[in-house]
Protein backbone atom coordinates (compact mmCIF):
# COMPACT_ATOMS: atom_id res chain seq x y z
CA UNK A 1 0.00 0.00 0.00
CA UNK A 2 1.37 3.32 -0.80
CA UNK A 3 2.04 5.96 1.63
CA UNK A 4 -0.35 9.15 1.94
CA UNK A 5 0.67 12.56 0.95
CA UNK A 6 0.49 14.81 3.92
CA UNK A 7 -1.95 17.66 4.03
CA UNK A 8 -2.03 20.98 5.82
CA UNK A 9 -5.47 22.33 6.30
CA UNK A 10 -6.04 25.72 4.34
CA UNK A 11 -8.44 27.68 5.17
CA UNK A 12 -10.52 29.26 2.09
CA UNK A 13 -13.57 30.75 2.58
CA UNK A 14 -16.83 31.20 4.71
CA UNK A 15 -19.73 29.34 3.71
CA UNK A 16 -21.78 32.42 3.59
CA UNK A 17 -19.67 33.52 0.80
CA UNK A 18 -20.39 30.67 -1.56
CA UNK A 19 -24.06 30.98 -2.20
CA UNK A 20 -26.13 27.58 -3.21
CA UNK A 21 -26.02 26.47 -6.82
CA UNK A 22 -22.87 28.59 -7.64
CA UNK A 23 -18.68 28.26 -8.00
CA UNK A 24 -16.01 30.96 -7.59
CA UNK A 25 -12.56 30.67 -8.04
CA UNK A 26 -9.72 30.98 -5.52
CA UNK A 27 -6.34 31.49 -5.82
CA UNK A 28 -3.61 29.49 -3.80
CA UNK A 29 -0.36 30.48 -4.79
CA UNK A 30 0.20 29.30 -8.77
CA UNK A 31 -3.05 27.05 -8.27
CA UNK A 32 -6.37 28.12 -9.38
CA UNK A 33 -8.81 26.04 -7.51
CA UNK A 34 -13.05 26.50 -7.89
CA UNK A 35 -15.38 26.27 -4.60
CA UNK A 36 -18.41 24.61 -5.39
CA UNK A 37 -21.55 25.04 -3.65
CA UNK A 38 -24.71 22.63 -4.82
CA UNK A 39 -27.66 20.24 -2.96
CA UNK A 40 -25.32 17.48 -2.49
CA UNK A 41 -22.41 19.32 -1.04
CA UNK A 42 -19.17 21.95 -1.24
CA UNK A 43 -16.67 20.37 -3.16
CA UNK A 44 -12.90 21.78 -4.16
CA UNK A 45 -11.20 20.85 -7.93
CA UNK A 46 -8.83 22.11 -9.93
CA UNK A 47 -9.74 24.97 -12.37
CA UNK A 48 -8.96 23.07 -15.15
CA UNK A 49 -10.50 21.38 -16.95
CA UNK A 50 -8.50 18.21 -18.18
CA UNK A 51 -9.96 18.00 -22.22
CA UNK A 52 -8.13 21.57 -23.36
CA UNK A 53 -7.34 22.94 -20.05
CA UNK A 54 -10.32 25.69 -20.02
CA UNK A 55 -11.14 27.00 -16.65
CA UNK A 56 -13.91 25.64 -15.22
CA UNK A 57 -15.27 28.19 -13.44
CA UNK A 58 -19.03 29.47 -14.29
CA UNK A 59 -19.82 25.64 -15.58
CA UNK A 60 -22.79 24.16 -14.69
CA UNK A 61 -23.59 21.73 -11.83
CA UNK A 62 -25.89 18.89 -11.17
CA UNK A 63 -25.58 16.99 -7.78
CA UNK A 64 -22.06 15.84 -7.44
CA UNK A 65 -21.36 16.84 -11.11
CA UNK A 66 -20.12 19.68 -13.03
CA UNK A 67 -19.79 20.63 -16.91
CA UNK A 68 -17.03 21.98 -18.63
CA UNK A 69 -18.56 25.70 -19.46
CA UNK A 70 -16.12 25.29 -22.93
CA UNK A 71 -17.60 22.22 -24.79
CA UNK A 72 -19.05 20.20 -21.70
CA UNK A 73 -17.25 17.29 -20.45
CA UNK A 74 -18.53 16.30 -16.93
CA UNK A 75 -16.54 15.52 -13.75
CA UNK A 76 -17.73 14.07 -10.56
CA UNK A 77 -16.57 16.63 -8.32
CA UNK A 78 -15.73 14.35 -5.63
CA UNK A 79 -13.73 12.12 -6.79
CA UNK A 80 -12.27 13.91 -10.02
CA UNK A 81 -13.67 11.12 -12.35
CA UNK A 82 -14.68 11.78 -15.88
CA UNK A 83 -18.15 10.93 -17.23
CA UNK A 84 -18.79 10.65 -21.23
CA UNK A 85 -16.05 10.41 -23.53
CA UNK A 86 -14.77 13.66 -24.33
CA UNK A 87 -12.03 13.96 -21.31
CA UNK A 88 -9.73 11.38 -20.34
CA UNK A 89 -8.01 12.33 -17.81
CA UNK A 90 -9.93 12.94 -13.55
CA UNK A 91 -9.57 16.71 -12.58
CA UNK A 92 -7.68 16.92 -9.31
CA UNK A 93 -9.84 17.16 -5.89
CA UNK A 94 -9.24 18.54 -2.64
CA UNK A 95 -11.00 16.95 0.76
CA UNK A 96 -13.29 19.60 1.78
CA UNK A 97 -13.81 20.52 5.46
CA UNK A 98 -16.86 23.39 7.02
CA UNK A 99 -16.13 23.27 10.98
CA UNK A 100 -19.22 25.12 13.54
CA UNK A 101 -18.16 28.33 12.46
CA UNK A 102 -18.84 27.67 9.06
CA UNK A 103 -15.29 28.13 7.68
CA UNK A 104 -14.88 25.82 4.81
CA UNK A 105 -10.79 24.54 4.83
CA UNK A 106 -9.64 21.96 2.28
CA UNK A 107 -6.87 19.39 2.50
CA UNK A 108 -3.53 20.78 0.71
CA UNK A 109 -0.88 18.67 -0.06
CA UNK A 110 2.41 19.23 1.29
CA UNK A 111 4.25 16.49 -0.26
CA UNK A 112 3.82 13.78 -3.09
CA UNK A 113 6.87 12.09 -1.94
CA UNK A 114 6.92 12.05 1.60
CA UNK A 115 10.75 9.77 1.65
CA UNK A 116 12.06 13.28 0.05
CA UNK A 117 12.83 15.25 2.47
CA UNK A 118 13.95 18.28 0.05
CA UNK A 119 10.62 17.81 -1.92
CA UNK A 120 9.08 18.03 1.40
CA UNK A 121 10.89 20.93 2.85
CA UNK A 122 10.03 22.34 -0.74
CA UNK A 123 6.37 21.88 -0.97
CA UNK A 124 6.04 22.99 2.54
CA UNK A 125 7.76 26.52 1.48
CA UNK A 126 5.45 26.69 -1.31
CA UNK A 127 2.66 26.28 1.32
CA UNK A 128 3.49 28.33 3.55
CA UNK A 129 3.46 31.37 0.62
CA UNK A 130 0.24 30.53 -0.52
CA UNK A 131 -1.20 30.52 3.19
CA UNK A 132 0.80 34.09 3.72
CA UNK A 133 -0.81 35.16 0.19
CA UNK A 134 -4.71 34.41 0.92
CA UNK A 135 -4.16 35.83 4.28
CA UNK A 136 -3.05 39.34 2.35
CA UNK A 137 -5.82 38.87 -0.07
CA UNK A 138 -8.19 38.48 3.15
CA UNK A 139 -6.58 41.31 4.76
CA UNK A 140 -6.96 43.58 1.45
CA UNK A 141 -10.90 42.90 1.15
CA UNK A 142 -11.68 44.45 4.52
CA UNK A 143 -12.97 41.71 5.98
CA UNK A 144 -11.66 41.67 9.71
CA UNK A 145 -14.17 38.37 10.39
CA UNK A 146 -12.52 36.67 7.65
CA UNK A 147 -8.97 38.11 8.54
CA UNK A 148 -9.11 36.99 11.81
CA UNK A 149 -10.27 33.24 10.96
CA UNK A 150 -6.71 32.50 9.11
CA UNK A 151 -4.98 33.54 12.65
CA UNK A 152 -4.64 30.99 14.95
CA UNK A 153 -6.28 31.36 18.45
CA UNK A 154 -3.14 32.07 20.05
CA UNK A 155 -1.61 34.60 17.40
CA UNK A 156 0.09 37.59 17.65
CA UNK A 157 1.09 40.64 15.64
CA UNK A 158 3.86 42.70 16.37
CA UNK A 159 3.59 46.47 15.15
CA UNK A 160 7.69 48.21 15.15
CA UNK A 161 8.46 51.29 16.58
CA UNK A 162 7.23 53.61 19.68
CA UNK A 163 3.66 55.03 18.09
CA UNK A 164 0.81 55.27 20.10
CA UNK A 165 -0.13 51.67 17.54
CA UNK A 166 3.26 49.88 18.22
CA UNK A 167 3.61 47.11 20.26
CA UNK A 168 2.44 43.44 20.28
CA UNK A 169 -1.54 42.34 20.36
CA UNK A 170 -3.18 39.68 20.69
CA UNK A 171 -5.47 38.10 18.23
CA UNK A 172 -8.61 40.18 19.97
CA UNK A 173 -6.73 43.03 20.29
CA UNK A 174 -5.38 43.21 17.26
CA UNK A 175 -8.74 42.87 15.76
CA UNK A 176 -9.98 45.59 17.19
CA UNK A 177 -7.32 47.98 16.05
CA UNK A 178 -7.44 47.22 12.63
CA UNK A 179 -11.76 47.34 12.86
CA UNK A 180 -10.14 50.88 14.46
CA UNK A 181 -8.29 51.82 11.52
CA UNK A 182 -10.25 50.87 9.12
CA UNK A 183 -12.88 53.20 10.09
CA UNK A 184 -10.65 56.04 9.68
CA UNK A 185 -10.65 54.69 6.37
CA UNK A 186 -12.41 54.81 2.71
CA UNK A 187 -12.07 51.38 2.07
CA UNK A 188 -9.43 48.52 2.97
CA UNK A 189 -6.18 48.45 2.85
CA UNK A 190 -4.54 46.82 -0.03
CA UNK A 191 -1.38 45.10 0.76
CA UNK A 192 0.10 43.90 -2.50
CA UNK A 193 3.40 41.78 -2.02
CA UNK A 194 6.30 42.21 -3.73
CA UNK A 195 8.98 39.52 -2.34
CA UNK A 196 8.83 36.64 -0.73
CA UNK A 197 11.58 34.47 1.22
CA UNK A 198 10.56 31.42 3.05
CA UNK A 199 12.15 28.79 4.96
CA UNK A 200 9.54 26.29 6.54
CA UNK A 201 6.92 27.76 8.29
CA UNK A 202 8.82 31.26 8.08
CA UNK A 203 7.48 34.02 5.56
CA UNK A 204 9.69 37.16 4.91
CA UNK A 205 8.47 39.47 3.26
CA UNK A 206 8.57 43.24 1.35
CA UNK A 207 5.09 44.80 0.54
CA UNK A 208 3.55 48.06 0.47
CA UNK A 209 0.49 49.42 1.04
CA UNK A 210 -2.67 51.43 0.07
CA UNK A 211 -5.70 53.57 1.31
CA UNK A 212 -7.23 56.85 1.41
CA UNK A 213 -8.03 57.94 4.84
CA UNK A 214 -11.32 60.05 5.46
CA UNK A 215 -9.88 63.17 5.60
CA UNK A 216 -8.58 62.94 2.42
CA UNK A 217 -4.70 61.74 2.88
CA UNK A 218 -3.24 59.16 1.20
CA UNK A 219 -1.38 55.90 2.76
CA UNK A 220 1.03 54.57 1.05
CA UNK A 221 3.55 52.84 3.30
CA UNK A 222 6.27 49.92 3.06
CA UNK A 223 6.79 47.16 4.72
CA UNK A 224 8.76 44.18 6.17
CA UNK A 225 6.70 41.40 7.21
CA UNK A 226 7.82 38.15 9.45
CA UNK A 227 4.83 35.78 9.11
CA UNK A 228 4.83 32.48 11.02
CA UNK A 229 2.62 29.32 9.95
CA UNK A 230 0.79 26.63 11.93
CA UNK A 231 -1.83 24.46 10.89
CA UNK A 232 -2.56 26.11 7.47
CA UNK A 233 -3.45 29.56 9.72
CA UNK A 234 -1.10 32.78 10.39
CA UNK A 235 0.48 32.05 13.96
CA UNK A 236 2.61 35.51 14.41
CA UNK A 237 3.14 38.36 12.74
CA UNK A 238 5.64 40.82 12.77
CA UNK A 239 5.44 44.02 11.06
CA UNK A 240 8.12 46.38 10.09
CA UNK A 241 7.27 49.39 8.27
CA UNK A 242 7.58 53.82 8.05
CA UNK A 243 6.98 54.42 11.35
CA UNK A 244 6.81 58.00 10.51
CA UNK A 245 4.61 57.86 7.59
CA UNK A 246 1.87 55.70 9.83
CA UNK A 247 1.83 57.85 12.82
CA UNK A 248 1.50 61.01 10.48
CA UNK A 249 -1.61 59.22 9.17
CA UNK A 250 -3.08 56.78 10.55
CA UNK A 251 -2.52 58.21 13.74
CA UNK A 252 -3.96 61.34 13.35
CA UNK A 253 -6.67 60.65 10.74
S1 LIG B 1 -11.93 22.31 -22.47
FE1 LIG B 1 -13.34 21.48 -21.10
S2 LIG B 1 -14.59 20.26 -22.31
FE2 LIG B 1 -13.17 21.05 -23.68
Amino acid sequence: MGALAAVTRLRIAKLSELPPDTNRVFKLGGTSVLLCRTEAGVFAVENRCTHQLASLEGGRMRGRHLFCPKHGARFDMGTGATAGTLAKTPIKTYRVHIDADDNITIDWPQSSSPHSDGVTDMTQVQTSKQIVTRFLELFSSGAVDETMAMMTDDATWWVAGTMPISGTYDKAAFAKLLSGVLDTCTGPIRITPRTFIAEGDRVALEAESFTQTRNGRNYNNLYHFVFVVRDGKIAIVKEYLDTMHANAILCSA
